[in-house]
């Protein structure tokens, strides 16, 4: 079954917003710097070409001396040409700003109100454009090459409808330019983010066709480092879910064959009183004695299942009160102290402080109580078993020494795993489910602890934990 996703939220959507993005806003930008551009130039190329040939006729008028007489009609004729040539206008004001020639015929007599005319009387040209009207005003000195004294001002007002018109020309190609550049790049951006996240979709059915059974070793997608590391963690994980299933199924099948060996003892016990005949008294007292030592044996496998099953489960079912730690252990040894005394073991408490501590009462008492246990079950007639607990401001630290047999050094790293014993035939003697030490890890491991052991063969073995004094959930 496919999932329906939202487009919007895909990796897939955010690639083809930022392409798109980078396609599309630098050739905007680049379309009006450059319309800009040319608009300035335009202007700035008319700018001089007009002051040019305002020279040439400034000069004129110095040489016809048309700011005192204004008679003179080639400059009148000059005038009107020029101002007809550009569409525009010419004012020519002398001296003292009082305006002698204007093409218009209109201002006449008048004073020019200009502060161009104001600026070229300062010797420099001056021009002017209004980006609004569009209409460029340029202000020329008339001025004689040999007298250093500026003697009027010629100012222009040209219309620029020709730029404008190149401009709106230039700006409809520029649109179209962007129009096709957003066409373009969405089409590209699609492609492209199509193509990256390609690899992804591939991790995606590769785990799915692992999870359907159509593939069962390891994905791989090499397309990206990325991928790579996303198949490789989840092979590892897969793997971890391939041993954790492998040892619960031999976990089954260690609990169904630990059940059944006390069942098949009792069958034989109980066949062979049934198929005989006249049994004596005192055999059928014996067998039965061993059929109920074999009831025993398998209500006590079934008791640590169920400890080991309940360990099991969540952190929530821990039952965290505040506990005086040095009264629990006296319990325990007290409670343990006839097993010992059968075998004349020591049973010895040493603390060298008053403990306080959070733990789960039922199943710290068990933990502790399986270590203890063993220090019995595992010792030497006139052996002991040192308990002692300290603590420091973090921690507590229990520890249960014996005098006893010790553990082989290649089985010290697998005496916590369910149902493992060294000694299978000399532990049924002694009576062990070699469910124990497993409880107690998981015991421990709740109240967020540690466990070690240290051990050698024939001298004894010290088993320490340590516990956090407050108890943190997590
Ligand atoms: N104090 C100890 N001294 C020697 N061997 C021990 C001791 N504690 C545990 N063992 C070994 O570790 C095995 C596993 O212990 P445990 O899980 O408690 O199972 P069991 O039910 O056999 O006691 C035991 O069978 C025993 O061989
Ligand atoms: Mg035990």
């Amino acid at each position: 079954m496919k999932k329906r996703t939202n487009f919007f939220k895909s990796l897939r959507f955010r690639i083809l917003i930022i392409l798109i993005i980078l396609g599309i806003v630098p050739s905007v930008i680049v379309t009006y710097t450059m319309l800009h551009n040319y608009q300035d130039r335009a202007v700035s190329m008319l700018t001089e070409t007009v002051q040019d040939q305002s020279e040439i006729l400034c000069n004129l008028i110095i040489k016809e001396n048309y700011l005192n007489d204004t008679g003179s009609q080639t400059v009148n004729t000059k005038l009107e040409m020029f101002a007809d040539l550009y569409n525009g206008r010419v004012l020519l004001a002398d001296r003292d700003f009082k305006i002698v020639g204007d093409t218009f015929h209109t201002e006449e007599g008048k004073t020019l109100l200009s502060s161009l005319a104001v600026k070229c009387f300062k010797g420099e040209k001056a021009s002017n454009f209004d980006l609004k009207s569009k209409v460029l005003e340029v202000a020329v000195p008339v001025q004689s090459p040999d007298v250093q004294q500026i003697q009027g001002v010629m100012l222009m007002t040209i219309s620029t409808i020709e730029i404008g018109d190149m401009m709106a020309e230039l700006e409809q190609k520029g649109m179209m330019l962007i129009g096709i550049i957003v066409v373009l790049s969405v089409f590209l951006s699609w492609l492209l983010s199509t193509i990256l996240v390609k690899p992804l979709a591939r991790v995606t059915k590769a785990i799915e066709d692992l999870t359907d059974g159509m593939q069962d070793d390891a994905i791989s997608v090499p397309d990206y480092t990325e991928t790579e590391l996303i198949t490789d963690a989840f092979n590892k994980m897969v793997n971890r879910m391939k041993i954790l299933d492998e040892s619960r199924q031999e976990f089954v099948s260690n609990v169904s064959h630990e059940l059944k060996t006390p069942l098949t003892s009792m069958k034989v016990l109980a066949d062979s009183l049934v198929g005989q005949q006249g049994v004596p008294e005192e055999l059928y007292q014996e067998f039965m004695g061993d059929i109920t030592a074999e009831i025993d044996r398998e209500n006590k496998i079934i008791t640590d299942l169920l400890s080991l099953v309940k360990m099991d489960k969540k952190a929530a079912d821990l039952n965290i009160t505040h506990m005086d730690i040095n009264q629990l252990l006296e319990d325990i040894l007290k409670r343990l102290r006839p097993i010992a005394d059968k075998r004349n073991i020591d049973l010895i408490l040493d603390c060298f402080r008053p403990v306080e501590a959070d733990v789960d009462e039922v199943k710290f008492t068990l933990a502790i109580s399986n270590l203890v246990e063993n220090g019995i079950k595992y010792n030497v007639d006139d052996g002991w078993v040192r308990v002692s607990l300290d603590a420091d401001h973090k921690y507590f630290y229990v520890t249960v020494a014996d005098s006893g047999m010790g553990i082989p050094e290649d089985s010290i790293e697998r005496i916590f795993e369910r149902f493992y014993r060294v000694d299978k035939s000399h532990s049924k003697e002694i009576g062990g489910t070699g469910l124990g030490l497993a409880i107690t890890r998981s015991a421990i491991a709740m109240h967020h602890g540690a466990i070690k052991v240290f051990s050698k063969e024939g001298e004894g073995t010290t088993f320490s934990v340590r516990i956090p004094l407050s108890y943190i959930a997590s």
